[in-house]
């Protein structure tokens, strides 16, 4: 190997540590931290904050690039390895470590003032830490790229290379399906909901999360499964992917796909192994947040939510529910986990609605950042917007706009990837069941390791080696398209409602 190579993975490697440190004190504050320490963690965050962008601003790094990139005879992991270092190296450089120190220590305390916010249903509490957020977002930006507007910078961050009017367009298209899909599950029979209401002890539901981790063969020995106001996957090593739910004792439901979900990210996290030589550098980090999305909602929904999974599972569900499951049977729990209905939590949402929660966040992040929506306004611009796209209002900002985390860690320009990952696993899934044709006979044999070690070798193992559209070009032999969710979406509940 070159021996400059060397060098920058060397280089490399210590922000990666510095990275996985911050992980766990990150992972710590959401899960068991007594609250009076806050103050002091986002000290101490953003120390490591600081630390971690001395370390990728190095001007040796610089050098390094440099020379590599005019090098001969470089492998196309190396040149793949050298590409996703300039990425973040060109980002990382554009940022005064001031404005990184600044920007963790408001993010960690804008958290727990939303967590705290939620809870009491009080927007005016959180509203100055937004309004913060937003500010610290707009100037994030100006530093990255002065030429583009603020919220094209932030949406390149988390999906390379999409522009608000990019993924307008293809929010445009998806609306459209969406909405007329719902249209036809609304002339039909409704279906009620057999799991609402049952009291389901934290204790059982935990039984039931860490069943299922089994089931989808989340390593044991390398993660584990806390508690969080808002479930989440965090990277503190290779070997070291941990993962939280939550339990609503009246919504079991809830914990059991939270957790099937966060495991979808899990595993991907688990799984990349792109080069041994690369070993915690950025080449053996995931590609983006929608391929990220693509692997947990593939499992929450198109696996964790099919007939054939359930006909495997159900039975073990049933026995771990004990009492507390009676009158539930296989057929009405399949309906019920599949129910559609306009609903105000996105992360409860079912997949034929879920998008529609994307969109109404994109659009009011648009308006937040082109200056047409004010922060103070954002609760009357939620309900309408809401209002707008699924037809209900919240009666409250807790199951308004103060639901999700992202706003108060500054993630403006994440929720798009949410729906792409939708889009992207639709698409990779019609290419394994192409490859694969009796898998869902397999899942329904108890065979989950068949999909696990196809999505391990055509995505996972990649880490960082493609770009998403490299990515999706090479696994599926074409660009992204979304009409694989829409035939996916027609195929599934068309036999649901009967339409
Ligand atoms: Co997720």
């Amino acid at each position: 190997m070159h021996e400059k190579i060397a060098r920058l993975i060397e280089l490399d490697r210590a922000h990666t540590l510095v990275a996985h440190i911050g992980a766990i004190l990150g992972w710590d504050q959401e899960t068991y931290m007594p609250s009076k320490a806050i103050e002091e963690r986002a000290e101490q965050l953003a120390f490591l904050e600081g630390l971690a962008h001395q370390k990728a601003v190095n001007p040796e790094i610089g050098e390094l690039l440099t020379a590599l990139e005019s090098a001969e005879g470089l492998s196309d992991d190396e040149r793949a390895y050298i590409r996703v270092v300039r990425r973040d190296y060109d980002r990382e450089t554009k940022l005064p470590e001031s404005f990184v120190t600044e920007y963790a220590k408001a993010a960690s305390i804008a958290q727990s003032t939303w967590a705290e916010a939620k809870q009491n249903d009080d927007f005016n509490a959180f509203q100055p830490h937004l309004a913060t957020m937003v500010e610290l977002n707009r100037r994030r930006a100006a530093y990255l790229n002065p030429d583009l507007p603020a919220y094209d910078v932030l949406l390149d961050l988390f999906e390379p290379g999409s522009t608000q009017k990019s993924i307008a367009s293809v929010f445009s298209t998806m609306r459209r399906y969406l909405v007329d899909i719902l249209g036809e599950i609304r002339k039909r029979p409704q279906i009620d909901d057999i799991c609402e209401g049952r009291r389901v002890d934290a204790d059982t539901q935990a039984r039931i999360s860490e069943y299922f981790m089994g089931v989808l063969h989340y390593e044991r020995d390398r993660g584990r499964l806390d508690i969080s106001a808002h479930p989440f996957t965090t990277t503190l090593g290779g070997n070291d992917v941990r993962i939280t739910t939550r339990y609503l004792e009246d919504y079991f439901p809830t914990s059991l796909f939270s957790t099937i979900h966060e495991s979808g990210h899990a595993l991907y996290e688990m799984g990349i192994d792109p080069n041994p030589a690369f070993r915690a550098t950025k080449l053996s980090e995931a590609i983006c947040m929608s391929i990220h999305e693509s692997q947990s909602r593939l499992w929450e929904n198109i696996v964790g939510r099919s007939r054939a999974f359930w006909e495997r599972n159900f039975t073990a569900l049933s026995a771990l529910l004990g009492k507390a499951g009676q009158g539930i049977d296989l057929e009405n729990f399949f309906k019920s986990v599949n129910r559609v209905r306009p609903s105000l939590i996105r992360t409860e949402a079912d997949e034929v609605t879920y998008g529609l929660h994307v969109i109404a966040r994109f659009e009011l992040e648009s308006a937040l950042f082109d200056g047409s929506l004010k922060v103070e306004n954002m609760p009357t611009a939620w309900r309408e917007k809401y209002k707008e796209l699924l037809g209900i209002e919240p009666p409250n900002d807790r199951q308004g706009c103060l639901q999700d985390v992202h706003w108060s860690m500054g993630a403006f320009g994440y929720f798009p990837s949410y729906a792409l990952g939708n889009l992207y696993g639709a698409q990779f899934w019609a290419t394994l069941k192409r490859e694969v044709p009796d898998i869902e006979s397999r899942i329904a044999g108890g065979d989950t390791l068949s999909v696990l070690n196809w999505l391990r070798a055509n995505i996972h193992t990649h880490g960082s080696r493609y770009t998403p559209s490299e990515l999706v070009e090479k696994v599926t032999g074409e660009p992204l398209d979304a009409r694989y969710f829409e035939r996916y979406l027609r195929e599934k509940y068309a036999k649901i409602y009967g339409f």
